[in-house]
């Protein structure tokens, strides 16, 4: 799952992914974190999810970072907002009313690019990683949000059963990667409906970390 596996899919426009609405995790738990009116949340790995217009509905300002630049022209168009754009060395610039997104490698955004972030949601970002760049992937979106809480959504299933993405991550796979920097509480399970691929059971489940205390 390298940058030409992701900007393929887009440039394909192979996004299965994508929902159609809002995820109704997002909805139901974001009350979880106790955030003012105004607060930044970051979402990484944003695709043109409408969990974007949906946090900005709900008078949230939103900060992504997505690797394909035609996702976020997409998103924009979405949102019926015309950008501003800028180059950052590696990374571009997208900006509008309340939104900001950082098109390039997520390993290329640093944390005086975002400024000061209050949380940090995440849906179908960790589960697109492949094993090997999980542990790196946290703890650089940890350093870079200045270790702001998160909704974390996962997938469990049988791995053997399909290869990913979306991975399956375990609960025992959530708290090695997590739990040392953060306390880690399951919010929700549900069962997907129909499975994956029609025939596979699989359970979504939505976290919250925060910051475990020192
Ligand atoms: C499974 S999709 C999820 C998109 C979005 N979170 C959603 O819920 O629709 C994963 C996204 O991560 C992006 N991506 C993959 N690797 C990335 C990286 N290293 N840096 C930034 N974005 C990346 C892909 O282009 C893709 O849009």
């Amino acid at each position: 799952m390298n940058v030409d596996y992701w900007l393929g899919k887009w440039d394909r426009n192979e996004i299965g992914f994508h929902a159609a609405k809002v995820n109704k995790f997002l909805a139901a738990h974001i009350g979880a974190l106790n955030l003012p009116a105004g607060a930044r949340v970051f979402v990484p790995l944003c695709g043109k999810t409408r969990d974007m217009g949906w946090l900005l509905e709900q008078g949230f300002e939103v900060v992504g970072a997505e690797l394909s630049e035609l996702a976020i022209v997409q998103l924009f168009e979405d949102l019926a907002l015309v950008p501003e754009i800028a180059e950052l060395g590696d990374v571009k610039w997208y900006s509008g009313t309340g939104i900001t997104v950082f098109v390039g490698d997520i390993f290329d955004v640093r944390g005086d690019m975002l400024g000061e972030i209050a949380a940090v949601y995440d849906r179908a970002a960790l589960v697109a990683l492949p094993e090997v760049v999980r542990a790196d992937y946290v703890d650089h979106v940890a350093r870079i949000t200045g270790g702001a809480p998160q909704i974390l959504l996962t997938f469990e299933y049988d791995q053997a059963a399909m290869t990913g993405p979306p991975f399956s991550i375990t609960v025992a796979m959530v708290e090695a990667l997590f739990a040392p920097q953060f306390e880690v509480q399951l919010l929700e399970d549900a069962t997907v409906e129909g499975g994956f691929k029609g025939r596979i059971p699989a359970v979504e489940k939505a976290w919250v970390l925060r910051a475990a205390r020192a």
